[in-house]
């Protein structure tokens, strides 16, 4: 005699969603935005279909429109003209980004607004970095990564996440942030962050990819997963309020091993290489696309990720709303 029947808790939609374990969210979700110089710019990104190249100006329609879809929080990007050696506009107290969320705030108080701190947009190198002797300088370049993260603060941001993967930047942010009475800013870090190809479209879409060789001195080898957890430790130690991995799908057994040997909040990055292969993928007929998103966030819930930032918020929050 068969006594267990799994199938039972199968048998229909009501039991299935009496048992189910994971549930999406519009809490949980993150939303790129790109920014732009110039003025009514409002114009498709070729390699992230559906996503768009934002001027300040022309912000106000789709901040009401994310708040109309419940999505709660931002994460910018600026893509710069004007590119340095020393990435200077990236601490322009008038660059994009720092315009960017002044007019954010303006539109709504409702919106968190996330910045990346990051240099690689803003350099003419291309690197994440302050480059010295042909490589990426460390120390020098968390000051650098510092006073970004202070310009950024000082104009409204809600949460700073450094993008660079340098070692010690948490702690420099950290100490900036407070000596300027910002110690409630948290510090939402890309911890795990891999020399990954799946940020190909990013790259493209940002003009970010390094002029010489490649970010392997900096982001972390995909082959290694202790590391990924002394990453993580040595963040927390730092004052790192959030971790995130990045990228997502190929790195589920990563998101589960910090979940099982930390307690702080995880955000998942589900990056542009991963939206962009389901959209061609959807585009040619091969998969449902809402079907095979909401598996895929899912999965990356179930995996042990709080938080998620994803290029299919807005899709997702719609879906969420016609349930
Ligand atoms: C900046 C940065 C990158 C991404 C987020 N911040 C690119 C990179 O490290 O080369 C990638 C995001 C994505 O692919 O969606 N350092």
């Amino acid at each position: 005699m068969l006594v267990n029947r799994p199938r039972r808790l199968r048998a229909n939609e009501q039991i299935r969603s009496l048992v189910r374990e994971t549930q999406l969210s519009v809490n949980d979700l993150i939303y790129p935005i790109f920014l732009v110089e110039g003025t009514n710019i409002k114009e498709e990104i070729p390699t992230l279909p559906n996503n768009y190249h934002f001027s300040v100006d022309m912000l106000r329609e789709e901040i009401e429109e994310l708040i109309e879809l419940g999505i709660k929080s931002v994460i910018l990007f600026g893509v710069p003209n004007k590119k340095d050696e020393f990435g200077s506009e990236a601490y322009n107290e008038n660059g994009i980004v720092q315009r960017g969320i002044k007019e954010i705030k303006k539109i709504s108080k409702e919106i968190l607004v996330v910045t990346d701190v990051c240099m690689c947009q803003y350099t003419d190198h291309g690197h994440c970095g302050i480059i010295e002797e042909g490589m990426v300088d460390n120390d020098s370049t968390l000051e650098y990564l510092a006073k970004i993260a202070l310009s950024h603060a000082k104009v409204g941001a809600d949460v700073i996440a450094p993008s660079d993967m340098m070692d010690g930047r948490v702690a420099a942010i950290r100490n900036i942030l407070d000596k300027n009475r910002y110690h409630n800013i948290p510090i939402m870090s890309y911890s795990a962050k891999y020399a990954s190809a799946f940020y190909g479209p990013f790259r493209a879409a940002a003009h970010s990819a390094p002029q010489f060789g490649d970010r392997k001195t900096y982001q972390m080898d995909p082959c290694n997963s202790d590391e990924a957890i002394r990453e993580v430790e040595l963040d927390i130690m730092e004052g790192a309020d959030i971790v995130i991995i990045k990228p997502a799908l190929s790195y589920m057994d990563i998101i589960r091993r910090i979940k099982d040997n930390f307690n702080v909040p995880i955000a998942a990055y589900n990056v542009s290489g991963e939206y962009a292969m389901i959209k061609a993928a959807a585009k040619a007929g091969l998969v449902d696309e809402k079907i095979i998103v909401k598996e895929m966030l899912t999965s990356i819930k179930r995996a042990g990720a709080d938080i998620i930032i994803t290029y299919f918020a807005k899709d997702l929050a719609r879906w969420i709303l016609e349930e």
